[in-house]
């Protein structure tokens, strides 16, 4: 007798989103994902900090939460008041702080606690995917702003509160990642924080600060968060320890009110974070974070100054971009005649992995011809060696550039 596959699809729950695809490796120039430098993780130190905190408190892993309760590890959650407080001017008690999986844990806390099928948000029209798609998802209109040098540009903010009011809408929340912006990597200036935190009170829509790339500026300065800002309390803050040390390690955290605060822990019912990874990142930060984070932004930049002269090398006048202020990612406008969607698949098959504009973005037109460059993982050879097929299957594509290391070559017929 031969046994049949048993066939799962006509007991699917309804309403999934498609399968996901199954992955096949990586491809040898990859450009996409906010991955880190893997020569920055810091390997000897989360040794030493690893066999320190389970020799000494190694026996709580006994119990659910360690000895810290469900809002994460204490010592994680102390360091990281210390830090905010230092660092991004935010007074808070380590009792105002949950540690989640990843501030994507974050991100579906706060969607679950504020969003209903059907709501309103108000978003960076540039803007994280994993927050895009997570909306499309719960079916909320996403209502785009458009960015400048400065982030999210406060007169179309204030012109969309205004257009939505006389609808009869109050948007939820206002989404915004401020300080090095994903994907544009702009730095919001404190004026126009006030100004944003201004419209958020006069409208009555709290703010949500997506904080993660805030270590990574380049001159290791950054204005206050707009949680420290805010008098009335209306912002919930996230960050993450994804930029800062490493993004398999799945922590990040949430900084808000009690009053918000207790609604995501209700909502978080995975018995609590990795706790291992918790105690690694304690024992490891609190010593050590503040001589990390400095190697590891300088390492950034010389990655990001290898792809900008790459770009300029083989795409010349082809690739506009703004030497981003710090982060990951650089954010590339091609010529309008190339299909962005379509040079992100031959450029795949080529083995160069792009993120395509339209999936960091709620403007079709504005980003059918801009990509997304993460320049963290891969190193300075695979940059150059990188750009230069992804220009060369460009120009096969596209024509464009016509001219690549100042060599000129005919473009596809
Ligand atoms: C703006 C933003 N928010 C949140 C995340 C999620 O990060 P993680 O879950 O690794 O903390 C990312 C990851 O790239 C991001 O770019």
């Amino acid at each position: 007798m031969t046994a049949r596959t048993f066939d799962f699809a006509p007991v699917l729950s309804a309403g999934l989103p498609p399968p996901a695809a199954k992955w096949t490796g990586a491809p040898s120039f990859n450009f996409t994902g906010g991955n880190n430098d893997p020569d920055r993780v810091p390997i000897d130190g989360l040794l030493a900090a690893a066999d320190a905190v389970l020799r000494r408190e190694g026996r709580t892993l006994a119990t659910y939460g360690l000895a810290s309760g469900p809002q994460g590890y204490r010592a994680l959650r102390e360091f990281l008041a210390t830090k905010l407080k230092r660092d991004a001017g935010i007074s808070c008690a380590f009792d105002d702080i949950l540690i989640v999986s990843g501030s994507l844990q974050a991100l579906d806390l706060v969607n679950g606690v504020l969003l209903t099928r059907g709501d309103t948000v108000i978003i960076e029209q540039d803007t994280y995917q994993g927050a895009l798609t997570r909306l499309a998802r719960l079916r909320v209109n996403a209502v785009g702003i458009p960015l400048d040098r400065d982030g999210m540009r406060m007169d179309a903010l204030a012109a969309e509160l205004a257009t939505l009011q006389r609808r009869n809408i109050r948007p939820k929340y206002i989404y915004t990642i401020p300080t090095v912006q994903n994907p544009t990597s702009t730095i919001m200036p404190e004026h126009r924080r006030l100004d944003l935190i201004r419209l958020s009170e006069e409208y009555g829509v709290p703010i949500f600060e997506d904080d993660c790339y805030a270590d990574l500026t380049w001159e290791g300065r950054r204005p206050p968060a707009l949680y420290a800002m805010s008098e009335t309390g209306g912002v919930i803050h996230i960050g993450s320890f994804s930029k800062s040390i490493a993004p398999a390690l799945r922590v990040g955290y949430v900084v808000a009110r009690w009053e918000v605060l207790s609604r995501m822990l209700a909502l978080k019912t995975d018995a609590g974070s990795g706790a291992l990874e918790q105690m690694v990142l304690a024992e490891f930060c609190a010593p050590h974070f503040g001589e990390h984070v400095p190697k590891l932004r300088s390492a950034l930049r010389g990655k990001v100054e290898a792809l900008m002269e790459a770009l300029d090398e083989q795409f010349g006048t082809a690739a506009e971009f703004t030497d981003p202020q710090g982060g990951i990612f650089l954010w590339v406008k091609l010529p309008d005649s190339v299909d962005i969607l379509r040079l992100y698949r031959v450029a795949l098959e080529a083995g160069v992995a792009i993120n395509p504009g339209p999936e960091w973005s709620t403007n079709v037109a504005h980003s059918r011809s801009r990509m997304r460059l993460c320049f963290a993982s891969p190193s300075k050879d695979e940059i150059r060696r990188g750009v230069a097929l992804l220009a060369e299957v460009c120009r096969t594509e596209f024509g464009v550039p016509a001219r690549i290391a100042n060599v000129e070559r005919r473009a596809k017929a």
